[in-house]
């Protein structure tokens, strides 16, 4: 489990809008160790999409390290990204508008297989989505099928068979039950997990949602405007959440668990843009806490107890 995957170093990615640079990712250092499940929870908007598409490199990082398997493949070009596309694996947030609606399950299957040059005739192209098709809980009679003929946990389905059609390493899962009812949330999250233990994959989910994040994850990162405030073993975060970020986000929902113990208040006021954001920590118009050092100069995310690592004046 200790085994490094992927080092990712004060990454960045800024858009230029018309009203200037935003920052929705802005200088992200985290590790993933192979083997884990690495959850990422930040509120909507806070940067989890375009982080993991950098990472992904699905979009060209403004700067920063990404380096996986200890080469850095932040500026590699898109003809040496072939490999990287075999070895990490995303599934979407919608499954709806992630398939190919002219195209049947069977097509949507086999052209990863057929990128990747991965199977040597139709027949065996033919088993493996079969092969596919029963570990996602489907039948193979949903080959011949086009997305609109699938539910939307059935799409799901489909959409994390595609991704692992080229046996990746790693998955990252961008809120992948969020856009389904809350009966097939479970049983997707059960798959994910079944999936998991199978292949000895890694994950690397994301999700607005804390509670989901809390069952899955084995470590988890806090995201807020573009940066990770708090990081550590999940347990021990929940149990005593040190950023006050951390602890309004926790405190802002029911969290089904009598140890969890927060007395803080929720959090209030809104996020503010990611396009000038506040100066020094880009919480403090939102802290309680908030000092005079807060407003003047950004914390660093250091280390403090148990492989904690906070980005916040009141432990540096
Ligand atoms: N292509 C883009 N151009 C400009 N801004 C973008 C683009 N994609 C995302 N953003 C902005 O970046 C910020 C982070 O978005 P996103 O990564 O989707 O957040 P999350 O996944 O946490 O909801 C948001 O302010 C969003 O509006
Ligand atoms: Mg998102």
């Amino acid at each position: 489990m200790d085994k490094v995957l992927i080092e990712v170093e004060d990454l960045k990615k800024h858009y230029h809008t018309s009203k200037g640079t935003l920052k929705a990712v802005d200088g992200v250092s985290l590790v993933i160790r192979k083997g884990e499940t690495f959850g990422l929870v930040g509120e909507s908007g806070c940067g989890k999409s375009t982080l993991i598409r950098t990472i992904l490199r699905l979009l060209y990082p403004t700067s920063g390290k990404i380096i996986f398997e200890g080469r850095n493949i932040a500026h590699l070009h898109e003809k040496d990204l072939k490999d990287l596309r075999k070895r990490m694996g995303i599934v979407f947030q919608d499954p709806h508008s992630s398939l190919n609606p002219r195209m049947t399950i069977f097509d949507i299957l086999a052209r990863p297989l057929k990128i990747h040059k991965i199977v040597k005739n139709r027949d065996d192209m033919v088993l493996r989505i079969v092969e596919i098709l029963k570990l996602m809980g489907l039948q193979a009679e949903h080959m011949i099928r086009f997305p609109h003929e699938l539910s939307g946990g059935q799409k799901q389905r489909v959409a994390i068979a595609r991704a692992l059609m080229v046996e990746p390493e790693i998955l990252f899962l961008d809120e992948p039950t969020s856009a389904l009812d809350v009966s097939v949330q479970a049983k997707i999250l059960k798959l994910l997990d079944k999936v998991k233990k199978q292949r000895n994959l890694t994950y690397f989910y994301i999700s607005h949602d804390i509670n989901l994040i809390r069952v899955v994850s084995d470590r988890i990162a806090v995201m807020y405007l573009g940066k990770i405030v708090e990081l550590g073993e999940k347990d021990l975060v929940f149990q005593k959440p040190l950023h006050p970020y951390t602890n309004g986000l926790f405190r802002s929902v029911p969290i089904p668990d009598p140890d969890v113990k927060i007395e803080k208040i929720p959090l209030e006021g809104e996020v503010p843009s990611p396009v000038n954001p506040p100066s020094g920590c880009r919480f403090h118009p939102r802290c309680e806490f908030a000092k005079s050092v807060c407003k003047g100069k950004e914390p660093k995310l250091m280390k403090v107890e148990d492989g904690r690592m906070v980005a916040c004046h009141l432990y540096q």
